[in-house]
């Protein structure tokens, strides 16, 4: 979490960076600060608890001026989001400014050795050693670049820093290690930039050299030196990237939320775009290396996520077995990279990760990779540290999600694991050539169906909206593949509304969470046409016997279900496969329309941050 911008050129910094942090917000935005030094060595910074507007007004109070600026927005992990724990932080004498992304696990042990020392801290948070640290060497007579390195060998954890100094104000050092989010130069002319991720440079630049973990690069106005954080020069490639900024804008919607739920059809179709064969109907995924051998000695596929995507991967293990007849989980990642899974050469990790920086999906493909099995990533976002770091990648193609709350993308990883699980079950035999084509020819129906849900309910969000809004928490049941969209609608409603929600499989309720129902714990039940959909309508009786509220999300033109639940949130009639991700737009919309009755910041949630690159 957390998001870094430097500049060093010819413009002035400070609104250069401030609009490069906004690119960043949704990395963190509970306090923000920019650092600028002039061309005299003169440092100042500037500071400000609260979402970048806060850091906005101070610098047109108490403007900054300088080529050279640093900037970071904060998800806070040590210390509260206060003005003096925002970022950057200062070492002693004002001369050494750092902003930082991870945690220093061993900080307790290092600032009770700098305080010792006679270094007095200004702040609660771990980051404030590495200033300390840096400017103990440049006192011994090391350069900028060699103490930032050895301060850097000190620090327990993964990290992304940097760092500049006002004795040399042309220089700024940044470096990684391990995968606690990224680090990417960007390349102008007569100008460099620094920054978290490849989004926030693409206004400035499409020249850009992602940093590997154990790399730093000394930047400089004119260009910068990469080098391992053994000193060692390194030739990091410089990649051009592609990517359209102007996607990213609201496009007349009131949120980006809503903007990226109203794009799905769109976004669906980018996802099938090139991957869907028709003589005969197959799923081509041309960028997967793994021959047909390879894919028929596999014995086990293993899904990593967390949140969101992880829900997705549920739906993508269960689509995976009954497909490609092949044991599928789905893991917690950050359980899954503690408890010495067992993994072999046969084992396909597939790590599901939209921004591609979250850190437990990442060090949960790693230890896979490690034990021997191929890696592939499914991620939205092409040059992620996911995608750089996995053996292949099938991208999401849902283009940039800015909403923290995940909505396009949780769909598009579900319909690239569904294509993913048809190539396997044709790849290895467990689908005739005729079972493949009807797989495929159903998932191109995706956009079309997302476009009817759409269109269904128009109103009666609002309507539900308004009637619930009181509701002190609510449940979510679902069976078979709406189980993990049942723990989705749970997760959506809690992060946008506050509002405590509880999803499960509906036949789970029984076993305790039976108790909460009363006539102020709306349930809702995902009860589509299905095989399960006796089963279900046998939860929704249990929960009206025990004087339950029920809003059914049903099939459309089901028209019994009106009689036995109190409201209805239809989908289209569609294919069992395709019901998860249809299923997913009703329970974006009613958790969006509840979050906006509320009045709450939809795209920021509070204490939230749509990358989480800690552990
Ligand atoms: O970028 P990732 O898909 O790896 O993110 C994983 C979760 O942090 C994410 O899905 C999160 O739960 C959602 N933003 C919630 O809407």
């Amino acid at each position: 979490m957390c998001g870094i911008f430097g500049y060093l050129g010819h413009q002035d910094a400070a609104p250069l960076v401030l609009a490069g942090l906004e690119r960043l917000a949704y990395r963190g935005y509970d306090s923000a600060g920019v650092a600028v030094i002039d061309r005299a060595g003169h440092l100042e910074v500037r500071k400000s608890a609260g979402k970048l507007a806060n850091l906005t007004s101070l610098l047109e109070r108490e403007p900054l001026s300088g080529n050279a600026g640093l900037g970071h927005t904060r998800w806070a992990t040590h210390g509260a989001p206060t003005d003096a724990n925002a970022h950057p932080h200062l070492d002693g004498t004002g001369e050494v400014v750092v902003v930082h992304n991870g945690i220093v696990e061993n900080y307790i042990e290092l600032k009770g050795r700098l305080a010792a020392e006679g270094h007095t801290f200004t702040s609660a948070t771990d980051t404030e050693v590495i200033p300390h640290l840096i400017q103990e060497l440049l006192a011994q007579g090391h350069t900028l670049a060699e103490a930032v390195r050895l301060a850097a060998a000190e620090l327990r954890g993964a990290h992304a820093i940097a760092c500049m100094h006002a004795g040399s104000p042309g220089t700024l050092v940044a470096l990684r290690i391990g995968n606690a989010g990224g680090v990417s130069v960007g390349f102008g002319s007569g100008e460099m930039f620094v920054a978290s991720d490849l989004p926030a440079l693409l206004p400035l630049t499409t020249s850009v050299a992602p940093l590997a973990p154990g790399e730093m690069a000394v930047v400089t106005p004119e260009g910068c030196e990469m080098l391992t954080l053994d000193g060692r020069r390194v030739d990091t490639a410089r990649q051009t990237i592609a990517m359209n900024p102007v996607a990213a804008a609201r496009g007349g919607h009131r949120h980006f939320m809503l903007k990226e739920i109203m794009e799905q059809p769109e976004s669906a179709m980018s996802c099938l775009r090139g991957r869907l064969g028709f003589t005969p109907p197959s799923a081509v995924l041309g960028e997967l290396p793994f021959t047909s051998e390879e894919l028929r000695s596999l014995s086990r596929v293993v899904f990593l996520g967390m949140g969101t995507t992880q829900y997705a991967t549920r739906v993508g293990a269960r689509t995976t077995e009954l497909l490609a007849r092949l044991p599928a989980s789905a893991e917690d990642a950050s359980e899954y990279r503690y408890r010495e899974p067992v993994v072999d050469e046969r084992t396909l990790a597939v790590a599901v990760s939209q921004s591609g920086e979250t850190a437990d999906t990442l060090e949960a493909m790693h230890l896979a990779a490690g034990g021997g099995a191929r890696t592939l990533a499914i991620t939205n976002v092409a040059g992620s540290q996911a995608d750089r770091g996995a053996d292949a990648t099938l991208l999401m193609h849902a283009g940039p999600e800015i909403g923290v709350a995940s909505t396009k993308t949780f769909v598009n990883s579900m319909l690239v694991m569904y294509l993913l699980a048809a190539h396997l079950g044709h790849a290895r035999g467990a689908l005739t050539d005729a079972a493949a084509a009807a797989h495929v020819e159903e998932a191109a129906r995706l956009p079309a169906l997302l476009g009817e849900a759409l269109e269904l309910n128009r109103g009666v969000y609002e309507r539900l909206a308004a009637a619930y809004v009181k509701a002190r928490r609510f449940l979510f049941l679902g069976r078979g593949l709406l189980d993990p969209i049942a723990r989705e609608g749970a997760l959506k409603l809690k992060e946008i509304s506050y509002i405590h929600a509880e999803g499960m499989a509906a036949a789970e309720m029984k076993h305790g969470p039976i108790a909460l129902i009363d006539g102020e714990t709306p349930v809702v039940a995902l009860v589509l046409r299905d095989a399960l959909y006796e089963k279900m309508l046998g939860n929704i009786s249990e929960v009206k016997a025990r004087g339950g509220v029920v809003i059914a999300i049903a099939t459309a033109g089901d028209d019994s279900i009106e009689a036995q639940v109190d409201d209805v949130l239809w989908v289209p009639p569609c294919p069992p496969l395709l019901a998860p991700m249809l299923a997913a737009v009703p329970v974006q919309l009613f958790a969006y329309h509840t979050a906006v009755h509320l009045g709450n910041d939809v795209d920021q949630p509070r204490n939230l941050a749509k990358s989480v690159t800690v552990e």
